[in-house]
């Protein structure tokens, strides 16, 4: 049974994307190293987690996302002992570690995934290949679109399975488990209490609603692949199938062997907070990111629903609220609030087209950012932060053609961009090459870095009292006093354009509007996300107020 209240139902979590955090030994790639040595830079943030994305041995068809061992360190970034030196270095100052599983798919390079294309039947029954459709079997199997183009098949062309289709939802390089097949659920299971014996406190869940596909593999009807994963559009059959909630409990019984408490945190795309309610049934998952928060645009009412909504569902099963303003797979912040605001951020996303031509005021997206980081961090529940939004990074748009690692870019035909623009190594000061990312100022950074970030860098935002850097640094120290058990949201009679509510003692305001508000009379700033602001709320801008007596 869990304790009163766990750490993680109020937790801040520092999502470290670990390629492009910090280069520890100068070969412009991120590694363990490197972050090892920002660990106190993450303690005095005032993080209470950090959660790591894949770290384990992968050939980067979608930047180790395709994971070739799930017991090992990817060589690149450093080495098992390290891992374990670096999870008691974070328990030593006072920061839990989550690591990301990837249990939907494997590498084709998983000894499982060659043993099968060798021939091996049993090894073959752990994923998913069929015959091709056509009189010559050259089509495939079914109408499956991968999330980042093209068909979710790939024809063997040699070897003793040749002729037959793999699906993979994803990249080729990624193809798809079976979990239908007990040993496969047998072999995660194993994998997560080989990372708990070694003081891991939980997992991030990749793509926790794909592991169970309807039976036979139906058509979805054309629906597209990805708009259906991302649930812009209705439902597929590769996605949140019914059959998926008996492993998270065959899960939750291996984490609840351990103490202290080990937690997973569900990256399920599904159509409704009642859907994703249903992973964290008390023997399922602990919490699961809401991406509605992410997806509202900067509108006071449109905010206003997607909070209580969010805050409801999560009541509905007793798992904390969880806001999540950005992440390695979506437009950065900042960049999403440079430009009109269309029904769902996300969409445009993976359909940039929609901006296509509207130039970014990335000084109006900073101010909006800051603002809604005052926001997620009043909230009850659990904020994630993702490396680069305590600097107010803007998504990097431009990137030249040729240096996109990303694999929408070529499976879409060169059509979708991809992520990359939100991946780009860490400004941490304003004096070299790579901006004291890579131990090596010669160091080649695995993306280019723009030549204007010196300005956003961790060293030159210290210097700035007024900086975003310094904002997250007085929100965190004031969240658990302020916020942490405040109780409900209850909401204020604030007028059109703005949203404010109060918790405890506290109240916070939001400015989406385009005229000034007055804060109400016997209320004193504690924080804002703006400098200046005093009796008087100004557009785009957040305030904490504590209420007299
Ligand atoms: C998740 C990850 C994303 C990855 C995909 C396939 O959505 O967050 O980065 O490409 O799963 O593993």
């Amino acid at each position: 049974m869990a304790p009163e209240s766990s750490w993680w139902q109020t937790a801040v979590v520092y999502q470290v994307y670990i390629r492009s955090f910090a280069d520890g030994d100068g070969d412009g790639i991120g590694d363990i190293k490197g972050l090892a040595v920002r660990l106190p830079y993450l303690a005095a943030l005032g993080v209470d987690a950090i959660w790591i994305n894949p770290w384990y041995p992968s050939p980067m068809a979608d930047a180790g996302y395709d994971v070739a061992d799930y017991r090992d360190i990817e060589p690149a970034y450093g080495t098992l002992d390290e891992a374990q030196a670096l999870i008691a270095e974070a328990h030593g100052l006072g920061i839990r570690v989550i690591l990301d599983i990837v249990p939907n798919h494997t590498s084709d390079r998983h000894a499982w995934f060659r043993a099968a294309l060798e021939g091996d039947p049993a090894a073959a029954e752990r994923y998913h290949f069929r015959p091709g459709r056509g009189a010559h079997g050259d089509l495939p199997p079914n109408d499956w679109q991968s999330v980042f183009g093209g068909p979710a098949w790939t024809r063997v062309a040699t070897g003793p399975l040749k002729g037959q289709w793999y699906l993979h939802l994803f990249a080729p390089g990624q193809p798809d488990l079976n979990w239908d097949n007990g040993e496969v659920r047998d072999e995660f299971e194993d994998i997560l209490a080989f990372w708990f014996d070694r003081g891991v406190d939980g997992f991030r869940i990749d793509v926790a609603h794909g592991l169970i596909k309807a039976p036979g593999l139906p058509d979805g009807a054309q629906a597209d692949t990805a708009q259906t994963m991302l649930q812009v559009e209705g439902a597929h059959p590769a996605w949140d199938q019914d059959g998926v909630h008996e492993i998270y409990r065959g899960w939750r019984r291996v984490a609840d062997r351990y103490s202290p408490e080990r937690i997973f945190i569900a990256e399920a795309w599904v159509p409704s907070n009642e859907r994703l309610a249903r992973y964290l049934r008390p023997d399922e998952l602990h919490t699961a990111f809401q991406f509605d928060f992410l997806r509202s645009p900067w509108r006071a009412d449109a905010l206003r629903s997607v909070i209580d909504d969010a805050i409801g569902s999560a009541a509905s099963v007793g798992a904390p609220p969880t806001w999540v303003l950005s992440n390695h797979d979506v437009t950065r912040t900042v960049t999403r609030f440079s430009r009109s605001q269309p029904e769902h951020l996300i969409e445009t996303d993976w359909e940039r087209a929609r901006w296509a031509g509207e130039e970014p005021d990335h000084a109006l997206g900073r101010r909006r950012a800051r603002a809604a980081a005052l926001i997620q961090l009043a909230l009850p529940g659990t904020a994630y932060v993702y490396q680069g939004e305590e600097l107010a990074l803007e998504e990097i748009e431009d990137l030249p053609a040729e240096v996109r690692q990303d694999p929408t870019w070529a499976q879409s035909g060169f059509t979708d961009v991809g992520r990359d623009g939100c991946r780009i190594p860490l400004p941490w000061n304003d004096d070299d090459r790579t901006y004291g990312f890579a131990a090596d100022p010669a160091a080649v950074t695995w993306l280019p870095q723009p030549g204007h970030w010196a300005q956003h860098s961790v060293e030159a935002q210290d210097r700035d009292p007024d900086s975003t850097l310094n904002l997250y640094r007085a929100a965190l120290k004031l969240r658990p006093a302020l916020w942490r058990d405040a109780g409900e949201v209850k909401w204020l009679d604030a007028g059109a354009g703005v949203a404010a509510f109060e918790r405890g003692g506290a109240q916070c305001w939001v400015n989406t509007g385009t005229e000034s508000v007055d804060l109400p009379a016997g209320t004193s700033v504690a924080l804002a996300s703006w400098p200046g602001v005093d009796t008087v709320l100004p557009p785009d801008t957040a305030v904490w107020l504590r209420t007299a007596g």
